[in-house]
Formats: C-alpha cells, structure tokens, sequence
C-alpha cells in the first residue's frame, strides 16, 4: 500500500499573497445565534462527507437514533442539492410522501407548513425529512429551513451529502450554533483527501484557534471488516490541537448491507459509539 499521509495544515501558503486576496475574501465569521435554544433541543449537528461513500448518510441516521434515544425531539434532514437515500434508508417506520421542499413551501404564505404533518418515522423515534432535486421555492434556503425546526424545539441533524463546498450548505457552515461532522471512510486515500476538505474550511471559516475547523469531529467508519485500523490513529497524531476529537465507528454487518437500518439491529459496539460520538458532537 502507498501510504501518502499527507502534511497537513501546517505547511506555509506560497505564491503572491495578492493572489489570494483576489481569490479568497476575508474568511467568513461565523455566527452565534442571540438566544438560547428552545427546552430539550440539542446543539443541530450538519454531517458532510469528505468524499463519495464516506458514511455520510449511515452517520447522520445514527446519530439522529442516539439523540432520540436520549430524549431530544430529533430530525434527520436530507441536505443534499440533489437529494439523498436518508429516508429510504432511515424510515424503518413510516415513509411520508410529503418532502422538504413541500414542507417549506406550506400554503405558500412563507410559512413552513406543520412539521408533524410532513415527517418520516423511524421506529428509533426520530423524524425524517427528504428532498429531491428541485430546488427550495421563493428564496428558501436551509437557514429557512433550520430556524422553522429550531423555533419547534427539533434537534436537527443534517446530511450533507459531499463535497462541502456545495452552495446550499452555506447558511448551515454560516452559523457557529451548528456543530460539524466530516466522515471518511477508513482507506489512506480518504484519509489524504481530507485535507482538501479542511483547507477549503480554514480558507472560508479562518482557523485562529476558534474557527471551524476547530470544532469539527472527524468520524472514520470502517466499512469493510479488514479496512486499516490505522487511518484513525494516523489522523489523531497529525490533526490533534486542529480539530476537536477523531472517532471511530465500528464495522457493523448490519450497517455492510446498505439497506433499511433499524438501530435495534446494530452490534452494541457500534450503538455506543454513535452514543459517545453524539455526546463529544453536541457538548
Ligand atoms: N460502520 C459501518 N459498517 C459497515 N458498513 C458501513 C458502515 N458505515 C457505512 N457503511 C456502508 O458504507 C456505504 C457508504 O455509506 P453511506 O453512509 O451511504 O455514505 P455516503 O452517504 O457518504 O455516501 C453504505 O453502503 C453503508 O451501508
Ligand atoms: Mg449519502
């Protein structure tokens, strides 16, 4: 195996610094909300992938399950542009055929129409919220979308699908209140294109010690029983002091099968790591 292990961020930028002001404005500053987080809510939580397949969609199913499970009214919202398999692999209960896009729209008087109305089920007790791929109606963006679920006391946690320079997650990145969670699957090569991830995240978010890329969690899924159990403690040595934590999520055989996840189904292993990961994300 070639292994690369890339230096990370801790090289210096070259070429004309004129250059990159042209190129790059002044990093965005992420914003805090003014209030507090209505009763029971959690901090929202946006997942995006560091490539294709990173256990994006498998990672925000669970840790949705887990926020439930510890009592916060939770939904997992598909924010893909193109729209993803959430709900066709998270709706173990009911599949609504009422999407986000519907939702948002409600009686088209710019008021999101009842959410309870328009949610997936999973028998974990979270919610569901898919899309398809035609664009939100009359402005709405996902700050629309996650100000009407904070106003109904919904913990929120987000699939953005990959990469995570897509337009439509911008709103979300905008706001410091949403945690993030960058998945990759445990391969050397992932691990390496990690970094195009995060240098795209300093270059937008700035990293002064406080910025994005130091309250993201690294999540590394084993998806295959003998992927590298290196990659994860590679990444540790390399990323500590730049990102909050890297976690590991175990293989799973029930997860290896693509399919409807029930979260009763996964190896207690995998559960608890979905816990811990949860509580280390939403502190
Ligand atoms: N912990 C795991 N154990 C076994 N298979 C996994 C695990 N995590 C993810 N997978 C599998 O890897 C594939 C890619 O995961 P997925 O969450 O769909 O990635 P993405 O949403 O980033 O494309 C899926 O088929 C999924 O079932
Ligand atoms: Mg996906």
């Amino acid at each position: 195996m070639t292994d690369d292990w890339s230096r990370w961020l801790d090289e210096a930028p070259e070429g004309d610094p004129s250059d990159d002001l042209a190129r790059d404005p002044a990093p965005v500053v992420r914003l805090r909300r003014r209030g507090g987080r209505s009763g029971g809510a959690r901090r929202p939580i946006l997942v995006v992938g560091g490539c294709g397949g990173a256990g994006t969609t498998t990672t925000t199913l669970g840790l949705a399950a887990a926020s439930a499970i510890d009592g916060a009214t939770t939904v997992a919202v598909d924010a893909t542009a193109a729209g993803s398999d959430l709900a066709l692999r998270g709706a173990d209960k009911h599949l609504h055929p009422v999407n986000l896009q519907s939702w948002v729209y409600g009686r088209g008087d710019d008021e999101p129409a009842p959410i309870e109305d328009c949610l997936s089920r999973s028998t974990s007790g979270f919610g569901l919220l898919w899309r398809d791929a035609t664009p939100l109606r009359r402005r709405a963006t996902y700050l629309t979308v996650a100000r009407a679920l904070d106003a109904g006391g919904y913990t929120a946690i987000y699939d953005g699908g990959n990469p995570i320079a897509g337009r439509q997650l911008r709103p979300l990145l905008d706001d410091a209140d949403i945690a993030l969670v960058l998945t990759i699957p445990a391969r050397v090569d992932a691990a390496n294109r990690l970094r195009v991830t995060l240098e795209w995240l300093d270059d937008h978010y700035g990293d002064d010690g406080a910025g994005v890329v130091a309250d993201t969690t690294i999540v590394v899924s084993h998806q295959y029983s003998q992927d590298d159990s290196r990659v994860a403690e590679h990444l540790r040595e390399h990323l500590s002091g730049w990102v909050r934590e890297v976690v590991e999520i175990p293989y799973d055989p029930h997860l290896a099968r693509g399919e409807l996840v029930r979260h009763s189904e996964l190896a207690e292993a995998t559960r608890a790591a979905y816990g811990s990961l949860l509580a280390g994300v939403a502190s």
